[in-house]
């Protein structure tokens, strides 16, 4: 039998119950399709930051580096500033394997409640770049109290980083609807997204039959609640990607249902799988999470391990759980994490009969 080895992180708050739901769901369609999954656990998060002052060890990344993928839940903690828990642990392992492309799909799931009306019909991508752009450590801040004081944070945008997650996309829109929006603020920011659109048509030029639709990023945030089914593919900066994914999850539902592939198209270093929440400390230790986006999540890993069959049974489980009613409170439900877990699993085993 095929055995795959993945690095699990729960991680902190929620990460450590909605990753043990879906691990039992990955490891019930291993079963059933035949294959196995050997997890790493990584106890790496905030708890190990109080104890030992880092969130993961040193050679962390190394450990990581010959596995068939990483599958994360989420870090960060109260008490502790977010930049030590996230440039710890998170950002690390995205720059260290270059997972330079973020794919978060998105689409109303059966079942759930439309906010907004065109959610019925909303199914969509975002190509988030996921190791430049705003997101860098260049700047710095001069603060002592004084009102001089001030903090200055720089973008980086490279020719081969934006050309190569455009590029991305461009092929994902070729198998999807042809379209392809990017999200630019060339009207306001001066350098970097004049350079962003050039790289980006420049690029999905050279693939010829995609029609490229540039679209301010304000204007495209307010077009995702009013137009939310005018959507396929959008590619965007680690910024844009990041607030554009919430948006478009909250449209969708709920923030807990979204996923999140962490990837490096060459396949030299590996993936990482997350839902696009956090470790939502609000409902932590409750046992009330959504697991799906962390369920989607490993959904998008079997995928990427290339075990499509096993991919297609865990969607479709727990699309029929939501479908018949077993829902989560963010989704207006009562269903607890383990309530809703273990009624995919019953799913999976029936299907499987
Ligand atoms: P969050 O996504 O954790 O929570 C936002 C809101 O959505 C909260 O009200 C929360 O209860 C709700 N929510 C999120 N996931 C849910 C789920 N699965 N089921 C039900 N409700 C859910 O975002 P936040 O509150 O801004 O951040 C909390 C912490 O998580 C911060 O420390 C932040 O830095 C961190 N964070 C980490 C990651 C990651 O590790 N990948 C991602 C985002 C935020
Ligand atoms: C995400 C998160 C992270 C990001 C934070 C926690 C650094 O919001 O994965 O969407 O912005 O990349
Ligand atoms: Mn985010």
């Amino acid at each position: 039998t095929t055995v795959y080895t993945v690095d699990s992180i729960p991680g902190d708050g929620i990460g450590r119950e909605v990753v043990p739901a879906a691990i039992r769901c990955i490891d019930e369609v291993a079963r059933i399709e035949g294959f196995e999954v050997t997890w790493r656990e990584r106890d790496w998060g905030s708890d190990r930051y109080l104890a030992d002052g880092a969130m993961m060890p040193a050679d962390g990344i190394d450990q990581l580096a010959d596995g068939d993928g990483i599958f994360l839940g989420a870090v960060g903690q109260p008490g502790i500033p977010d930049h030590v828990t996230l440039w710890g642990l998170l950002i690390p392992i995205r720059r260290s394997f270059m997972q330079y492309v973020n794919l978060r799909p998105v689409r109303l799931l059966p079942g759930v409640e439309a906010r907004v009306s065109g959610a019925e019909k909303l199914d969509a991508v975002v190509v988030r770049e996921n190791v430049e752009g705003e997101y860098s450590e260049i700047g710095g801040r001069a603060y002592d109290g004084r009102p001089e004081g001030m903090a200055i944070q720089q973008s980086v945008f490279t020719h081969a980083g934006v050309s190569r997650v455009a590029e991305f996309a461009a092929d994902l829109a070729v198998r999807r609807s042809g379209r392809l929006i990017s999200a630019t603020k060339s009207n306001g920011i001066l350098h970097a997204m004049p350079f962003w659109d050039e790289v980006v048509e420049e690029t999905v030029s050279r693939s010829g039959t995609v029609e490229l639709e540039s679209v301010l990023i304000d204007a495209l945030a307010a077009r995702v609640v009013l137009r939310p089914d005018s959507i396929d593919v959008i590619v965007a900066s680690n910024l844009f990607g990041d607030i554009l994914s919430d948006l478009l999850a909250a449209v969708a539902g709920s923030i807990g249902v979204a996923p999140s592939a962490n990837l490096n198209p060459p396949r030299e270093h590996p993936s990482m799988f997350e839902p696009v929440h956090g470790s939502a400390p609000d409902i932590a230790g409750k046992g009330i999470a959504n697991p799906v986006g962390q369920m989607w999540a490993g959904a998008l890993m079997l995928e990427h391990l290339g075990e499509e069959q096993a991919a297609k049974r865990l969607v479709i489980a727990f699309e029929a759980a939501l479908a018949d009613g077993i829902r989560t409170a963010d989704l207006a439900g009562t269903a607890s994490t383990l309530d809703f877990t273990e009624a995919v699993i019953e799913r999976l085993r029936s299907a499987a009969r």
